[in-house]
């Protein structure tokens, strides 16, 4: 087992005696400035973290931990494409796909000659990418009976899931082509089924998203899709359907998949960073391709704040810090992502698995056990439907949660007053956190509650949350804000010495649910009796 042994922790942890005495209204009033100068702005994006139980000492103490740990020359370390990614001997390259352009000669700040194979390599990629995505569009590409096509389904899980289905839904009010694109992830052939018998197999496009083409639901998903391909068409048509991107280019020619309908993907980006690669194709049919290298820039200009921004003026670097001291000093579990844009709402569950996956880690990068508490638990929803759901406990609750607001300003509708009431909501959350309302700010209590008196009225006040504000979501915003995360999430995998970019915790499950699907086969047999009793309920079930 192993503590953090920073030389400031000692002080931090000094330091938040005191401020979980602060009272965040006393800081405005002590520090005129505050409003202004607890901010940031970059790549597009506005933090403000003014509403934070934190001072200006704070801040020195965040930045002589992060010296102490080295955090400048880990960011460049990944930049750099150095091996950070320990347990599986990879590099963490999501930023070179996104300072690559197709012109491989282009000069590329951010990435060193040493990647030029790789460069060439994305570059490569986003080539047929754009190929498959104009063709589709200019309808050049048509189906086995000659339409064009009109509805993809994607199959991809986690990473090859999550990212292109949020950047495609936080898009809608871009322009795109008439086709509709259709996630499925679960392995429970419920969704496949149903969605299937909708469609017009003549008009539609099978996208298998597989880094690894092993992972069980997107391979059990895909066998059924080119069955119901192949029950409409012979072999030689598969390739006008039938388009995958994956690492595992054998296992998806061996699949069927037509060599030019391959696009590759690579070990040195992460399942929960694949959004950046061609596993965005969906995106790039709907919306056309420049509107995905869009997407791209907008990240990369999150990229080159973080790189080159010192620490108190780094926006990543700050919501890591505040999210970290939350989380060691004041019993912060969790963290509330709070997008103020229906078409955003997606933002959170992409959030939960960049996080969660990342940082849910024990082991540190030397072998020992980390002693303290590493990656909060993630969640969110839109406003301002949450406010009329889990609100309450963010107000009033026991708990003490970290919160991210995001407010983008201006809407892709001329609805202004929904617009003047979304805004107001999401200001109004924060400011009530904020402000509480004490006893003697609320009216006279009724008499008939007796010696509850007023009680759960009061609103206790003085909890914090950042706000994140956007001119309007843009491909180039969105892309600004899920980098931002993304390296938000590398700055406390740093600090907490943990490896954020592999995923152990999720084999065993992957085993016995082989072994257990095995064991549903034939015996009924499994490893304990709990399982072994429900296993034996289910072939019953099944016998009906
Ligand atoms: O099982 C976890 C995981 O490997 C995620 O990290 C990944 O995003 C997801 O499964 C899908 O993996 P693949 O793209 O290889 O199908």
């Amino acid at each position: 087992m192993a503590k953090l042994d920073y030389p400031s922790w000692v002080k931090l942890s000094r330091h938040a005696e005191k401020a979980r005495q602060f009272s965040i209204r006393q800081l405005f009033s002590d520090d005129a400035s505050r409003a202004t100068e607890f901010t940031i702005e970059a790549a597009g994006l506005y933090l403000d973290y003014s509403k934070n139980l934190l001072d200006r000492h704070s801040l020195q103490l965040f930045s002589d931990l992060s010296v102490e740990a080295n955090l400048k020359g880990a960011i460049e370390k990944m930049f750099r494409g150095a091996t950070v990614n320990l347990t599986e001997q990879r590099a963490a390259l999501h930023t070179l796909v996104r300072a690559s352009s197709m012109d491989t000669d282009e000069s590329l700040p951010l990435a060193p000659g040493a990647l030029s194979q790789k460069r060439q390599d994305i570059a490569a990629s986003k080539r047929r990418m754009k190929r498959i995505s104009d063709a589709i569009r200019a309808e050049t590409w048509l189906g086995f009976s000659g339409q064009p096509i009109r509805h993809i389904v994607h199959l991809g899980i986690g990473g090859s899931y999550l990212g292109p289905h949020m950047v495609d839904e936080a898009l809608t009010a871009f322009e795109n082509q008439d086709i509709t694109c259709h996630y499925i992830a679960n392995v429970d052939g419920q969704h496949i089924t149903h969605l299937l018998a909708q469609l017009d197999v003549g008009e539609t496009l099978v996208i298998i998203a597989s880094k690894s083409f092993t992972t069980l639901e997107t391979m059990t998903n895909a066998k059924t899709a080119r069955k119901w391909l192949l029950t409409n068409m012979g072999e030689g048509e598969l390739s006008k359907h039938l388009v995958a991107i994956t690492a595992n280019t054998a296992a998806a020619v061996q699949f069927g998949i037509a060599e030019d309908n391959l696009l590759p993907i690579w070990d040195w980006i992460g399942g929960r960073y694949s959004l950046w690669s061609a596993v965005s194709l969906p995106v790039a049919i709907r919306y056309g391709f420049d509107l995905y290298e869009r997407l791209l820039r907008g990240a990369s200009a999150m990229d080159q704040h973080f790189l080159n921004a010192d620490a108190p003026h780094n926006m990543p670097v700050m919501l890591a810090w505040i999210s970290i001291f939350y989380q060691h000093f004041f019993g912060a579990q969790s963290h509330a992502v709070l997008p103020y844009d229906h078409f955003l709402r997606l933002l959170p569950d992409h959030l939960q698995q960049l996080d969660m996956e990342s940082n849910g880690k024990s082991v540190r990068v030397d072998g020992n056990l980390a002693e303290y508490p590493t990656g909060a638990i993630s969640w969110g929803g839109e406003g301002t439907n949450g406010q009329h759901a889990f609100h309450q406990l963010l107000h009033q609750g026991t708990r003490f949660v970290g919160i991210d607001f995001i407010l983008p300003l201006r809407p892709h509708h001329n609805l202004t007053e929904h617009h003047d009431r979304l805004v107001a909501s999401c200001l109004s959350q924060s400011q009530a956190l904020m402000l509480g309302r004490a006893e003697n700010e609320i009216s006279p209590s009724d008499p008939a509650l007796g010696n509850l008196h007023n009680l759960h009225k009061i609103m206790p006040g003085n909890r914090p949350s950042n706000t994140i504000v956007l001119d309007q979501v843009t491909p180039e915003s969105l892309g600004a804000l899920i980098a931002l995360y993304e390296h938000k999430i590398y700055c406390q995998a740093v600090i907490w010495k943990i490896n954020p970019f592999d995923q152990w915790g999720v084999e065993l499950g992957k085993e016995l649910g082989d072994a257990i699907y095995s064991s549903i086969q034939t015996d009924g047999r499994s490893r304990d009796a709990s399982t072994e009793t429900i296993i034996k309920r289910y072939q019953q079930a099944k016998s009906k």
